[in-house]
C-alpha cells in the first residue's frame, strides 16, 4: 500500500500565497515519487481542511474539514480516524516555520519534513540565529539588538549603531519576506526605520549593511549528523528594487535574475558551502534549510551570513529547488528524500530511552 503523507500549507504569515503555490509543486511530486498525497490548508481563519489533489491543483481550496485528534490516528477527517505516515509542512514564516507548527506536530506524534522545535524557534530568529553561528566561527556583519522599546534602551542602541557606519538594515528579529525591513542611508531616518521594525515584532536588529551587496543562496539537506550543501546561487535584484525587498520577492515577476550555479570561483563556493553545512548542523537542522549570504561587491572574501531558512520556497521557480536541480537532485528525488529523512528520524527517536 502507498504511503500516505499530508502536505500542510497556507498558515497565518505574509507568505500565505506563496505557500499555495509551493504546496501545489510538492504534491505533484510526492505523487509522481509513488505516495499517496493529502493537500492539508490552514486557512488564515478556521479549520484546517483536507483540499483534493485535483482541487489544489486548479487553485481551489474548498475541502473537507479537519480535527486534531490524539488517538490512534493524529486526525480525524469528517468524524473519521484519518491516517497519515508522515507529513510536510510548508508553512513559511510566524507559526509555521518558528517551532509552533513543529511542536503541534510533536504533540501529534506524527513524523514531519524539516527541522524540529528547537532548530525551527532559533533559525526564524535572527539574533539567536546568528549568534549561534558566530559560536561556530561563521562570519557575520556586526549588530546591535534592541529588545525593549522604551526611549533609554532606544537612544543607546541607535547610539551604538552609530559606530557601525552606513548603510543601516534595520528588521524585526522574526519574521521574514523582507517585511519590516528597511535600509538607512541617513541616521536622521534611523529612529523611523526602528519604529517601523517595531510594528512587527518587540525585538528590533539594527545591522550593518552591506552595499549592492551579492546575494548568495545555498542548500543544506540532510540530518544534523549527515548533511550536504547544493551548489550555490545567487540572487540579483533587478531594476528599481534596492535590495531584495517584498515586492522584488512575490510582487514583481521580473523582480530578480537568479544565476544557479553563482559566478564564484570554485574556491569560495566550496568555502560557502561548507558553511552553509556549518550552520545547518549548529542550529540542529534536520531536512532541509536554504542558508543566505551576503557578500561585498568586488571580492569574493568578504561574506557574511544574513539568515536561514528552514522552510523554504518550493514551487517550481523557487531558489532552493532549483539549486538542487543544478546539483543534480531533480525535484521528485528531493521531496521523496525528504520524506525519508523525516521517517528516519522518527524512527531513531522513537529508538531512544524515555522516563516514564
Ligand atoms: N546587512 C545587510 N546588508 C545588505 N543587504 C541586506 C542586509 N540585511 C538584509 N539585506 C537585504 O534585505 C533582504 C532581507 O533581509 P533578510 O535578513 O534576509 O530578512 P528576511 O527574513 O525578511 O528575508 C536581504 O535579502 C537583502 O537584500
Ligand atoms: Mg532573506
Amino acid at each position: 500500500m502507498k504511503e500516505k503523507i499530508g502536505v500542510i500549507f497556507g498558515g497565518r504569515s505574509a507568505e500565505h500565497e506563496v505557500s499555495i503555490e509551493s504546496a501545489k509543486t510538492v504534491v505533484k511530486n510526492l505523487s509522481l515519487a509513488g505516495y499517496a498525497v493529502s493537500p492539508i490548508y490552514i486557512p488564515r481563519r478556521g479549520a484546517w481542511r483536507r483540499v483534493a489533489p485535483a482541487a489544489l491543483a486548479g487553485g481551489r481550496l474548498a475541502g473537507t474539514d479537519m480535527e486534531p485528534s490524539f488517538g490512534k490516528e493524529s486526525f480525524m477527517l469528517a468524524g473519521r480516524p484519518f491516517r497519515l505516515d508522515a507529513v510536510f509542512p510548508l508553512v513559511h514564516g510566524s507559526t509555521g516555520e518558528d517551532g509552533i507548527l513543529q511542536g503541534f506536530l510533536e504533540l501529534l506524534d506524527l513524523p514531519y519534513v524539516g527541522s524540529g522545535v528547537l532548530a525551527s524557534a532559533a533559525g526564524m530568529d535572527k539574533a539567536l540565529s546568528k549568534d549561534i553561528a558566530r559560536k561556530s566561527g561563521i562570519p557575520l556583519l556586526p549588530h546591535v539588538e534592541i529588545s525593549g522599546r522604551d526611549k533609554k534602551s532606544v537612544a543607546a542602541a541607535l547610539k551604538a549603531a552609530r559606530r557601525l557606519g552606513l548603510p543601516l538594515f534595520v528588521k524585526p528579529a522574526q519574521l521574514g519576506s523582507s517585511v519590516g525591513i528597511t535600509k538607512v542611508k541617513a541616521f536622521n531616518d534611523l529612529a523611523r526605520a526602528v519604529a517601523f521594525a517595531f510594528q512587527y515584532d518587540w525585538r528590533v536588529l539594527i545591522e550593518k549593511g552591506v552595499d549592492r551587496a551579492r546575494e548568495i543562496v545555498c542548500g543544506a539537506l540532510g540530518s544534523p549528523l549527515d548533511a550536504r550543501a547544493s551548489v550555490c546561487g545567487e540572487v540579483r535584484p533587478k531594476g528599481r528594487h534596492e535590495f531584495y525587498d517584498y515586492e522584488a520577492k512575490y510582487l514583481d515577476d521580473n523582480g530578480i535574475d537568479f544565476l544557479a550555479p553563482a559566478p564564484l570561483s570554485v574556491k569560495t563556493a566550496g568555502r560557502l558551502r561548507a558553511l552553509s553545512v556549518a550552520i545547518f548542523k549548529a542550529l540542529g537542522c534536520c531536512g532541509m534549510a536554504r542558508v543566505d549570504f551576503l557578500m561585498e561587491p568586488g571580492s569574493e572574501d568578504r561574506f557574511y551570513f544574513c539568515e536561514i531558512n528552514t522552510i523554504p520556497g518550493f514551487t517550481s521557480h523557487s531558489l532552493y529547488p532549483t539549486l538542487w536541480k543544478k546539483t543534480g537532485l531533480d525535484p521528485v528525488k528531493l521531496s521523496h528524500r525528504l520524506v525519508r529523512l523525516a521517517i528516519e528520524r522518527q524512527k531513531a527517536k522513537s529508538r531512544l530511552q524515555t522516563v516514564r
